[in-house]
């Protein structure tokens, strides 16, 4: 018989991290994005790490480095996320989807630098909705999904919890006075499939990240 370390409660377990921003390119040297750090991510990362999972890190732009511990695959666009999680999620048994995909891509990509001379639009097309295929192509496997929400935060994140098919949901709540995206703090509610709230006050990203990995894989708080 094998004892289990219990400083590594999650030995075993296997488990991708999504973090950063995913990033439409509009021509060769220009791209649209959002302003997400990939800081949520990363720390996920880490402490499911520290507790003994085996983590996979699928990174689109961050503004902090992946710990160089973490194998991690670098991706660019939502569509290219999409498909690295498709092809990779079948030997892992829980998605953290903390990155932020871009949402929109632009129609036509030009494939010259796009001249400052005159006005020009940009048509944008929806990207897929990459936990709604993943959850169609594989039914059983847990996924936990962010939302970042301005106001009407808790029913947009139960609705998103339900649509997606999620077994919880972490809200991020932006506020007149606190932004998380960027910050070195975040407060949180975390809603579970099985109707479970937890709310997280603010603090650092760090402890947040701890509480949140508690509540969902430790079964410990709330
Ligand atoms: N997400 C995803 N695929 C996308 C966009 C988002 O899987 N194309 C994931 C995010 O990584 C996050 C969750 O869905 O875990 C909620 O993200 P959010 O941006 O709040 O959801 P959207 O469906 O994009 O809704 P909204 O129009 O409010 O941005
Ligand atoms: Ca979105």
């Amino acid at each position: 018989l094998i004892d289990r370390d219990p400083m590594k409660p999650l030995e075993g377990m296997r488990v991708i991290v999504t973090t950063g921003a995913t990033v439409e390119p509009i021509d060769p040297v220009r791209y649209i994005s959002n302003f997400s750090s990939g800081k949520m991510g990363i720390a996920l990362a880490r402490r499911l790490f520290f507790l003994g999972a085996s983590v996979f890190v699928v990174a689109g732009k961050t503004d902090v480095a992946v710990p160089s511990y973490l194998p991690v695959q670098r991706v660019t666009t939502t569509e290219d996320m999409l498909q690295v999680l498709q092809r990779s999620f079948s030997n892992y048994d829980v998605l953290v989807m903390a990155a932020a995909p871009a949402d929109f891509r632009v129609s036509t990509v030009a494939d010259t630098k796009i001249k400052r001379e005159k006005e020009f639009s940009l048509q944008l097309i929806p990207n897929p909705d990459i936990l709604a295929h993943l959850r169609q192509d594989y039914p059983q496997k847990q996924m936990i999904g962010f939302a970042l929400e301005m106001r009407g935060g808790e029913s947009h994140a139960k609705e998103k919890l339900k649509r997606k098919g999620l077994d919880a949901i972490v809200l991020n709540m932006v506020s007149p006075e606190f932004h998380p995206m960027g910050s070195d703090e975040n407060e949180v509610y975390v809603y579970t499939k099985d109707g479970k709230e937890y709310f997280i006050e603010r603090n650092s990203k760090e402890e947040v990240v701890k509480r949140i990995i508690d509540f969902l894989f430790l079964g410990v708080g709330a």
